[in-house]
Formats: structure tokens, sequence, C-alpha cells
């Protein structure tokens, strides 16, 4: 019987013992959100913090509502939005990938720690709802949100959630687009269009106007061309976001370190996908200074003098270097 008493009393105290034990294992010391985002060295890609620790924040169900406004923002803000109709049916996280999380996957690793940012395309200094506009204008082919409005707020909070563990100014490995390197020609509609009849077609269909979900809401699949896809002012519509972002993440599994497209692959579906027919955009108050047009930028007046085609399919290397020339011989 007393064995048994003192038997009992161990088997309590070891699992007493193991219990605090995986408590401390499983609870980081430090700030939890700094140590998810935090880099060992400068090779390791940029980790969004664990989506549970949302609920240690004071704003829990703003961030929440700003992450499922980013997944499912044509459910409420789309064509048939609960809450306002104000864009084309595409979802944030179609070019956001994982909510804004993936690695090369377009996320929102570098936005808190980089804006408010002085922007070249409007000229001025963009805060993150202007920036966020933006892509409810272009990307969505839509209507700005109220910057005080419930919905952007939400938005505004998650982002800043993810990006609160960097550095102000620091841009981690692995957010944004991956930059691929520019080809020696000029990219090729004709092989873009092999490449998106054998590689793409299966899902964003034949007219380019991808595949509606059963709700009639949302995209299965989303268009990657056509009235309900991004304008001619969108992000994607430059030739080396669209590559850079097919590279990385297209067709849909792929990864940064399982691509399945090469870089011309990349390159020439670029080139097939923007020159077919797509909303368009009054672009006139774009690039007050048309210096800092980007290279792939397709449309004039350039300051470098090569034609609208080029800046559009390249080849871009050319333009590069009478650029870097200009800007020599201005420093000079
Ligand atoms: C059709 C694709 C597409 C859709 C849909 C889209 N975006 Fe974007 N977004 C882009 C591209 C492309 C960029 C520019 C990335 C670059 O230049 O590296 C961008 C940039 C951004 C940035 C700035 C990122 C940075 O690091 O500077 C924010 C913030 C943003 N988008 C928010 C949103 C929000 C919020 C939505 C939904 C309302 C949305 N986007 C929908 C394609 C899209
Ligand atoms: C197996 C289906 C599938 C294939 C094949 C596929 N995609 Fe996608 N694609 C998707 C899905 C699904 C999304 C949206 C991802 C999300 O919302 O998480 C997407 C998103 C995109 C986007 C951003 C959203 C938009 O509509 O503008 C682009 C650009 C894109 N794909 C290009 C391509 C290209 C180019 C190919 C061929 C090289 C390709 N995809 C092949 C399923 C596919």
């Amino acid at each position: 019987m007393r064995y048994l008493k003192i038997f009992l009393v161990l088997a309590l105290l070891i699992t007493v013992a193991i219990t605090v034990f995986n408590t401390y294992k499983n609870t980081p010391l430090a700030e939890p959100k700094l140590e998810a985002n935090k880099l060992n060295n400068t090779t390791d890609l940029w980790q969004a913090p664990e989506e549970n620790l949302i609920n240690q924040e004071a704003n829990a169900s703003e961030i929440l509502y700003g992450k499922e406004l980013i997944q499912n923002t044509a459910l409420y803000l789309g064509p048939k939005g609960s809450v306002k109709s104000i864009s084309n049916g595409m979802n944030c996280q179609n070019c956001h990938l994982e909510a804004g999380t993936k690695a090369w996957g377009n996320n929102y690793a570098a936005v808190y720690s980089t804006y408010p940012k002085f922007r070249e395309r409007s000229g001025s200094l963009e805060t993150i709802p202007k920036r966020v506009n933006d892509c409810f204008e272009r990307s969505l082919n839509g209507q700005a949100l109220d910057t005080q409005s419930k919905e952007m707020i939400a938005i505004v909070s998650y982002i800043k959630w993810l990006g609160s563990g960097i550095i102000k100014g620091d841009k981690p490995v692995g957010s944004g687009i991956i930059e691929l390197a520019f080809l020696d020609r000029e990219a090729s509609t004709e092989k873009g269009q092999v490449v998106y009849e054998s590689k793409c077609q299966s899902c964003h269909q034949a007219n380019g106007e991808g595949l509606l979900s059963s709700d009639k809401k949302s995209y299965a699949f989303p268009p990657l061309w056509g009235k309900n896809s991004y304008n001619d002012g969108a992000g994607l519509y430059r030739l080396s976001r669209f590559a850079g972002y097919v590279k990385a993440n297209m067709p849909l599994g792929a990864s940064h370190n399982a691509p399945i497209l090469t870089d011309e692959e990349a390159w020439d579906v670029a080139a097939f996908v923007n020159t077919q027919a797509r909303p368009s955009k009054n672009l006139s108050k774009d690039w007050p200074n048309i210096a800092g047009k980007p290279i792939d930028h397709p449309f004039g007046p350039f300051a470098d003098g090569f034609s609208e085609k080029q800046h559009k399919l390249g080849p871009f290397k050319p333009i590069k270097a009478k650029r870097a020339e200009m800007k020599k011989n201005k420093t000079t």
C-alpha cells in the first residue's frame, strides 16, 4: 500500500515536470513576433509570424478581418460583395499568395517597414492605404476604399502585423517578387502562346478569362486578361513583374526553390498574356518625372529615346545600358 502511494506521488511529480517543461519549451521568452521574423543570416528567407499569435494582439479581430479581406476580397468587395461593390471579382490573395505570406509570392513582408515611401509612379510620398488603393484601382480594376472605412483599417492592421517584427527600412530576403535576369532578345509572344497553351490554359482557360467558383462570386482560377482582369496601369502589366511572379509561383504549385518555368518561358508567357486585351486606365497623372519610369513601363514619353514596344517587350539590356550612361554623364 505504502509503495503504491509513493509510486503515485512520483508519477504525479513526473507528469507535472513534463507539463512545465513543455509549456516553457513552447513559450519563447522574447517577443514572439520578433522571434518569428528574425533572420539568422542574410540567406534566410523571411517567414511570416505564426498566425495563432494574432490572438495576443489588442486589435486581433481587426487583424483577422483584414486577413479575411485579403483572402476573400470578392465576397466582401467584388461585383457581388456583401459590403460594397468596388472591384472586379479578384482577391488580393490571387496575386499576394497565401494571404501575402509566401516567400517570393508577392508578399507583404516589406510593406510596414518601408512605407510611407516616395514612389515615382505618383511622384509622391505614399502611405500604406494609398498603396492598397493603388491595387484596388489597378490590379482589381476598381475604386478606392475610403481610408477611414472598417475594411481599410482592417487591411492595414493585418499588413502591419505581418511586418511588425522587421526593422524600419529593412527589406527581408524573399519579400515581394523575384528579379529575373533580362533576356538578350525581345520576349516572344509566339513562344509565350505555346507556353500558355501547354502550362496555363488548363486552369486560366483558353480565353484567359479564368473560371468562377461554384458560388459565382469569386474565382477558382482568376482571369489573366479580358474585362475582369487587372488593367494596364497595374504592376503585373509590367513584363518583369509578371515574369518574376510566375517564375516563382506558376503553374500553381511552383515555388522559388522548385520553379517549373525556365526564365525564357516566364518572359515569353508574360509577353503573350500582356499583349491580350484588358481594361485600360487613364494614366495621364502617372510618372510626373518621365525619367523615373521603370525600364519595362510600356507607355511613353520616355527620357531615354527607346520605343514603347522595346519598353514593353525588350530587349531591356540596351535600355539599361543607355540609362546608366545618361546618369554617368549627368553626374560628371
Ligand atoms: C492582379 C494582381 C494583384 C492583385 C489582385 C492585387 N495586387 Fe497588390 N500588388 C501587385 C503587384 C504586381 C505589386 C507590385 C509588386 C512589385 O512591384 O514588386 C503589388 C503591390 C502591392 C503592395 C505594395 C507592396 C510593396 O512591398 O511595396 C501592397 C500593399 C498591395 N499590393 C496590396 C494589395 C491589396 C490590399 C490587394 C487587394 C485589395 C491587392 N494588392 C491586390 C499585384 C496585385
Ligand atoms: C493548376 C491550375 C493553374 C495553372 C496550371 C496555372 N495557374 Fe496561375 N493561378 C492559379 C490559381 C488558383 C491562382 C490564384 C492563386 C490564389 O488565389 O491562391 C493563379 C494566379 C495567377 C496569377 C495572378 C492572378 C491573376 O489572375 O492575374 C497569374 C499572373 C497567373 N496565375 C499566371 C499563370 C501562368 C502564366 C501560368 C502558366 C505558366 C499559370 N498561371 C498556370 C492556378 C493555375
